[in-house]
């Protein structure tokens, strides 16, 4: 049997299948060829070329219809994974141009896909509004106002993606202060391109319970400690940070020992396409490198699913689903 799969990390553009993006770009009459390489598929070299080449599929998705679109193919794929719920990255940089009347219509066809999925698939979906670090503190400061405008059972998450080389995290602070008072849930990507004083910036200058990554915080065991000690959740997607060259392949992927050393960490999938993955994709290959069994993947879902940042008669749901599963 398929084991069911809480997902927390996964942005929903770098999700979107090429085939679906070259779609897009021929009805718009765009060309984006050189985003793709001969078999079709996304090509890019290093993270910052990979964020331009996200960048640019992004531009070809320009309507609220594009996002429902979008969200419905994204999740059908998801739940073929065995998906059950899901958390997605979602930004009114790329919906609306941070206009919040804009958001608001992006939203609404988001969370429409989003029901008829959940009816079709039986996989729930709930938003994380993440501004994009580099470009910059000031907008980073709208793209909150349209989060704590939208916060709500739907909205229940701020993050921040991007490149991480790019600011410092306290220059978003008064974003993250923003959203915290709107009652959003944080979390922040840190730990995958900056070393292991990102993830100590993320926890105390923005005071995030989930970190996206993280996994660089293996260089210093004192802070994985404290990661554990805290009960700080990692966002791990091993997948990409190989695809990325951030590890050499599974077997050299900290995922296991921060594990062992204690720290709760979760699996996702980040940008599954850009990386040839999926969600039963990553259980396979670390089944494969660290010789986990279903108990550790029960494991983490359940610890994903306490993570979540969805509302308790959510989570309650989605436990008992996995309770079912083990029975
Ligand atoms: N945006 C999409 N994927 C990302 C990643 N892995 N790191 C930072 N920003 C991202
Ligand atoms: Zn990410």
């Amino acid at each position: 049997m398929i084991l069911p799969k809480v997902e927390l990390h996964l942005h929903l553009e770098g999700a979107a299948p090429p085939a679906f993006i070259r779609g897009l770009a021929a009805e718009k009459k765009m060309d984006i060829s050189g985003i793709f390489d001969e078999r079709g598929d996304y090509a890019y070299g290093d993270f910052w070329d990979f964020l331009k080449v996200y960048e640019a599929a992004t531009e070809t998705l320009s309507t609220p219809e594009d996002y429902r679109r979008l969200t419905l193919a994204v999740l059908e794929e998801s739940a073929a994974s065995g998906v059950i719920y899901s958390e997605t990255f979602i930004s009114p940089d790329f919906c609306g141009g941070r206009d919040l009347g804009a958001w608001r219509e992006y939203l609404h066809a988001i969370r429409e896909a989003a029901e008829l999925a959940e009816r079709r698939d039986g996989i729930t979906l709930r938003g994380i509004v993440t501004p994009i670090r580099h470009f910059g503190p000031e907008k980073a400061k709208e793209v909150a106002l349209c989060a704590a405008e939208t916060a709500g059972d739907w909205i229940v998450g701020f993050g921040l993606a991007g490149d991480e080389k790019t600011l410092k995290n306290k220059d978003f602070a008064w974003s993250f202060d923003a959203a915290r008072e709107a009652g959003l849930r944080l979390t922040c990507h840190a730990g995958e391109w900056g070393g292991p004083e990102s993830v100590r910036d993320a926890i105390r200058d923005l005071g995030v319970e989930r970190i996206g990554h993280g996994v660089r915080a293996i260089e210093d065991l004192a802070l994985v400690d404290e990661i554990a000690e805290k009960g700080i959740i990692l966002e791990v997607c091993p997948g990409s940070n190989v695809a990325l060259g951030l590890y050499a392949d599974f077997r050299a992927h900290p995922i296991h020992a921060l594990r062992e050393r204690g720290v709760k960490v979760t699996v996702s999938t980040d940008d599954p396409p850009f990386f040839h993955t999926t969600m039963a994709r990553e259980y396979q290959m670390l089944a494969d490198a660290f010789e986990w069994d279903d108990g550790v993947f029960d494991e983490i879902a359940r610890t994903s699913a306490k993570a979540a940042f969805c509302d308790e008669g959510t989570r309650d749901k989605i436990l008992k689903k996995l309770e079912k599963a083990d029975a």
